[in-house]
């Protein structure tokens, strides 16, 4: 357990689902159509279904809102990042120009897959789509822009993509030695798929 001071841990504490929906600005997340139109569009189903962010939360998602104004000497993000063994960052900017290859990153980015560990993002500017699957196997989209900062757990299927305004810039956390490797689907025998079904099922 870290030792955390009063403040500190009141600083950590993260969004409770039901104010989720209060920081739309921030987040917003529903069910994704099926069309195969481009991967940066809304994907919202017509009539728009939202996702509760129950069925995030249960499905292991943890959300923050912050000021990303405050970045980097933000107390808020040092309380979350001592709280939850964060010792490690980087920043990445995602836009055309930035970033080689842009349309194959982009497709890169859109495999779906899982990982070792957590993948936690902080958007300091700009926007982006986090789709992960529900335990039926829907694709639920998470639509982050600035100030929303999206843990989602070790073995979760997922993927990433920007949205239409083609630009990112995001804080990646992690715990240790980062370690980026997707493993893509099919992983359903990988021991961090198995140990994420069984929590999220006990949960
Ligand atoms: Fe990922």
């Amino acid at each position: 357990m870290v030792d955390l001071t009063p403040e500190e841990a009141a600083l950590a504490a993260e969004l409770p689902p039901s104010e989720w929906a209060a920081a739309s600005d921030h987040l917003e997340a529903w069910y994704m159509d099926d069309s195969e139109a481009d991967q940066r569009a809304p994907h919202r189903r017509t009539p728009n279904e939202p996702c509760p962010a129950e069925v995030l939360h249960a499905l292991g998602c943890r959300v923050w809102v912050l000021d990303p104004s405050k970045y980097p000497a933000d107390p808020q993000l040092a309380a979350i990042r001592k709280a939850r063994g964060y010792n490690y960052d980087d920043c990445i900017t995602c836009t055309p120009e930035a970033l080689p290859n842009y349309d194959e990153k982009l497709k890169n980015f859109f495999e779906e897959h899982l990982h070792t560990d957590e993948e936690i993002r902080y958007v300091l500017d700009g926007s982006g789509y986090f789709d992960v699957r529900d335990l039926q196997d829907r694709w639920i989209r998470i639509w982050t822009r600035r100030g929303a900062l999206l843990v989602v757990p070790e073995g979760i299927y997922h993927r990433f993509t920007l949205d239409e305004g083609n630009y990112i810039k995001a804080l990646r956390l992690f715990s240790g030695v980062p370690v980026w490797t997707p493993i893509n689907r099919p992983a359903d025998e990988h021991p961090s798929r198995t140990k994420y079904l069984s929590a999220v099922v006990a949960a």
